[in-house]
């Protein structure tokens, strides 16, 4: 078994695609076993995303992930990390493959829809950044 933290960025969350977001982790096998709906502060996504401060985008990214609220959720189940990868496909919508939720949601790269750990280690930090050990309901 394995976790990873998953965030259903502002732009979809403005579609009105949780519901559908949630399914495709579900029948992909993924549990959500902690989720917390949260409008994040600019403290919050720049310590988020802090491994990106000196890339181009930072600004940009911290706009985009201030903009709205998000859906922040702990999926567990086996290759968690990758599986949830394989359906939010490449983090560019336009070289997403068909079928994924960033082909399927996703309008450019930084409304790209969703947020997915990229490792055992990012999945560790990125899970405590947002939850208590208590927060987390694993079955
Ligand atoms: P995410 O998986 O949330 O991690 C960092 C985010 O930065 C990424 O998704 C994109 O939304 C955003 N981003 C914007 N420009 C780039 C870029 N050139 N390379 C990678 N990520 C980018």
């Amino acid at each position: 078994m394995q976790r990873t933290l998953s965030i259903i960025k502002p732009d979809a969350v403005a579609k009105n695609v949780i519901g559908e977001i949630y399914t495709r982790f579900e029948r992909a096998g993924l549990k959500v076993v902690a989720a917390r709906m949260k409008h994040l502060s600019q403290a919050d996504a720049e310590g988020f995303y802090a491994v990106h401060k000196d890339r181009p985008f930072f600004a940009d990214l911290v706009k985009f992930m201030t903009s709205g609220p998000v859906m922040i959720q702990v999926l567990e189940g086996q290759d968690a990390i990758a599986r949830n990868r394989e359906l939010m496909g490449a983090t560019d919508p336009r070289q997403a493959a068909p079928g994924t939720i960033r082909a399927d949601f996703a309008t450019s790269i930084d409304a790209n829809a969703v947020h997915g750990s990229d490792g055992e280690d990012t999945a560790a930090q990125e899970i405590a950044f947002f939850f208590g050990d208590d927060e987390i309901y694993s079955r």
